[in-house]
């Protein structure tokens, strides 16, 4: 049986990586996914590459640290698909500096689009989701949320995404809703193929696994964790890093 059959579920930062494998995944799993990245030209590829679930795939435009278009959208989704059973909070930014050089743009577009964004979305997905009998939210952390040179911004973010999954898991127990965090190793991506050759070479060496990871690595944990068999997983972080986190 197909793990998300009849489900609805939302995938930020879907236009390409982590967010496109996640939602890819989740179509394969039979459900119906709304994809959200900032802009449509980031799903040209997107779109040629799931033509064939078109029919049970929305691609639509918003920012997530923005509230006007979040709000807009959660309007916009009540009205056209009424229903949402899963929330996955993926889009994220990386703006690196040494901290002693770090620049107030560079901090706060980071928290802004990781941790703001992620609590902008849940807040507003909290009332179509408490509707679903298995509601249910999932988090992008990292491993950096353990603290990375280099990564004051993205550390603080993605351990405050944890922070805030742990509390949404306490608060939304009662309405049938989990919240689960996933953190990521070194996975290969854009956002890890922009980083300068040395430290990529100084990344992978460290991971015990012997490989980089694959988009479909965290895709296949997301789609547990928003599967009837996470029903009674709430308030953890799954840790998908070739045990790079140890
Ligand atoms: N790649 C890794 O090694 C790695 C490791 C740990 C955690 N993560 C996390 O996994 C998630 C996905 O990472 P990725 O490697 O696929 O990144 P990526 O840069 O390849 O893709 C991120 C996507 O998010 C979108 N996005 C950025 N800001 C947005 C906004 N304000 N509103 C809507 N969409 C926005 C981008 O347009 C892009 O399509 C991120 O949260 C990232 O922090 C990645």
């Amino acid at each position: 049986m197909l793990k998300l059959e009849n489900r609805v579920i939302l995938v930020t930062g879907a236009a390409r990586g982590i967010g496109l494998a996640i939602a890819r995944r989740s179509l394969l799993e039979g459900a119906r996914v709304v994809m959200i990245d900032l802009n449509m030209d980031d799903f040209e590829s997107a779109r040629e590459l799931l033509h064939e679930h078109e029919s049970r795939m929305v691609l639509k435009a918003c920012d997530v640290s923005n509230e006007d278009c979040v709000k807009e959208l959660f309007v916009e989704l009540k009205d056209s698909i009424g229903a949402l059973d899963g929330l996955v909070n993926n889009a994220g930014i990386t703006r690196d500096n040494l901290f002693m050089r770090m620049s107030m743009e560079q901090w706060q577009s980071v928290i802004n689009v990781n941790l703001t964004g992620t609590f902008l979305m849940s807040r507003y997905a909290c009332n179509m989701l408490r509707k679903s009998s298995a509601g249910r939210i999932v988090n992008l952390s990292s491993v950096a949320a353990n603290g990375n040179p280099g990564q004051a911004n993205y550390a603080a973010s993605k351990a405050g995404v944890i922070g805030l999954t742990k509390t949404l898991a306490l608060e939304l127990a009662r309405y049938k809703i989990t919240a689960n965090a996933v953190a990521p190793g070194f996975i290969e991506t854009d956002m890890t193929r922009a980083i300068p050759d040395k430290a990529r070479e100084a990344w992978i060496s460290q991971i015990p696994a012997g490989r980089v990871g694959q988009p479909e690595d965290i895709a296949d944990a997301v789609v547990f964790l928003l599967s009837d068999a996470a029903a009674y997983i709430t308030g953890t972080v799954i840790g998908v890093d070739g045990g790079l986190g140890l």
